[in-house]
């Protein structure tokens, strides 16, 4: 559910025509609405108010400073992977003591921010990176809570650039050696165990897999318990899929309910990261049709927004609706929807049956709300574009448009040159 919808043939953010921003702030950009972010963070959350558990939006699907004060101000945590998220976390209002801390890679500089803040839990990933944020610690005068990221070998039946939790994927420690992980860590000394997490992938949408990795987690952690080793969290990540094209989502009160009857009667609390899930339908990119071109086997219609600035098409060949702005009753054909940039992966459509648009059109690229302006990049020297919030009838840019200055800033010429 979200809230783009046409009125008298014409597109609508809440109650504010997208034509109307569009004029305002240019094209191409990124839509969200506030509405649609609200909601699917009430919606999910009222499935698991019956248990304890703590939400931790993934700051890495969306983390433009705005859409995360909505976040925060409803209550959520915050699932960050770096020291740049926890900036922006704390940034907009998000309390350290929400935030768990996933990733193969972290820095000693990034682990240092999270112990002086006081995060709620590291996941960690190696046992290497145990021993420095224990010796982090040691010198931070502080104590590391700790989860340890374990990695299930689980396929979660997602596009493999986006499977986390396989024995050949790069992420937590292999579940075979989990318990002896945590053995092993239980005696080192600035490092409290406080959990254990996973995250197996994400845009899954079967439920299975999340069944036997919430099992798996429980299992270790009462065997843990058994040996006198105590954990509180049980971090299940994030992952749900949504709709982009055709799939069957996994219904959320299945997912809840499959959660729920594996922890009840245990005193674990849940820790959940969705990210998708909350903004991917919340989000659209509104681009202008630049140029159409017929071409000998195709027809292409070239618009102004480009790979940099919405990678997932080229990278894992993702579907995203394209719709216009203002419908019309132009036939339909089949083309690509193609960018400026000099590469044939730039493409936000592959043979798409659609209107028959015309140059100046507006087009919108629905879903665009996840991993999409925050996989943008500065390639073939293009500003990165504006985002705009909706909140019912008014719109508010929430990151500007960036200028040919911003380009070039940080940017040095050598006095040798
Ligand atoms: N927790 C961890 C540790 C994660 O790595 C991720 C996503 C999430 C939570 C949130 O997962 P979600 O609920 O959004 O599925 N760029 C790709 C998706 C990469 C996901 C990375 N990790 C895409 O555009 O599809």
């Amino acid at each position: 559910m979200h809230h783009f919808n046409y009125q008298n043939r014409e597109l609508f953010c809440e109650d504010v025509p997208v034509k109307v921003i569009a004029k305002e702030v240019g094209t191409p950009f990124y839509l969200y609405s506030y509405a649609t972010l609200k909601r699917h963070f009430l919606v999910f959350s009222k499935e698991f108010e019956n248990i304890e558990h703590l939400v931790c939006y993934s700051a890495k699907a969306n983390s433009n400073l705005a859409v995360l004060k909505t976040f925060a101000n409803l209550g959520s945590g915050l699932d960050i992977v770096s020291g740049g998220e926890l900036r922006k976390g704390l940034e907009s209002g998000f309390s350290p003591e929400k935030m768990v801390y996933s990733g193969v890679g972290k820095r000693i500089d990034e682990i240092d921010f999270a112990l002086n803040k006081g995060i709620l839990m590291f996941n960690i990933e190696s046992m290497e990176e145990l021993v420095i944020i224990n010796q982090r610690a040691e010198l931070c005068g502080k104590r590391a809570p700790v989860g340890i990221r374990v990695n299930p070998n689980i396929d979660p039946k997602t596009h493999p650039y986006i499977s986390t939790g396989l024995q050949k994927n790069k992420f937590g420690i292999d579940v075979d050696e989990a318990l002896e992980a945590y053995r092993a860590a239980n005696s080192i000394e600035h490092i409290d165990l406080v959990g254990i997490g996973c995250h197996i992938g994400s845009q899954i949408t079967e439920i299975n897999p999340f069944r036997e990795a919430i099992n798996s987690l429980k299992n270790i952690a009462q065997q843990l318990e058994k040996e006198g080793i105590s954990l509180q969290y049980i971090d299940i990540g994030g992952g749900l899929g949504i709709l982009y094209d055709d799939e069957t989502p996994i219904d959320l009160s299945e997912y809840a309910k499959s959660i729920i009857e594996t922890v009840k009667g245990t005193d674990y609390t849940i820790i959940l990261e969705p990210g998708r899930v909350f903004v991917g339908n919340a989000g659209i990119l509104v681009t202008k049709t630049l140029y159409r071109k017929s071409g000998k086997v195709k027809e292409f219609i070239v618009v102004d927004a480009g790979m940099n600035d919405l990678l997932r098409p080229a990278l894992y060949d993702a579907f995203h609706v394209i719709q216009p702005v203002d419908q019309t009753d132009d036939p339909m054909i089949v083309a690509d929807v193609v960018g400026p940039i000099c590469e044939s992966s730039d493409f936000l459509a592959q043979d798409r049956y659609m209107p028959n648009v015309k140059q100046g059109q507006l087009l919108a690229v629905m879903s665009a709300g996840a991993y999409s302006f925050v996989m943008s990049s500065n390639y073939c020297s293009r500003p990165k574009v504006a985002e705009v919030m909706v909140k019912e009838d008014s719109f508010n840019v929430v990151r500007t448009r960036e200028s040919y200055e911003d380009l070039i800033s940080g940017e040095s010429i050598p006095l040798f040159l």
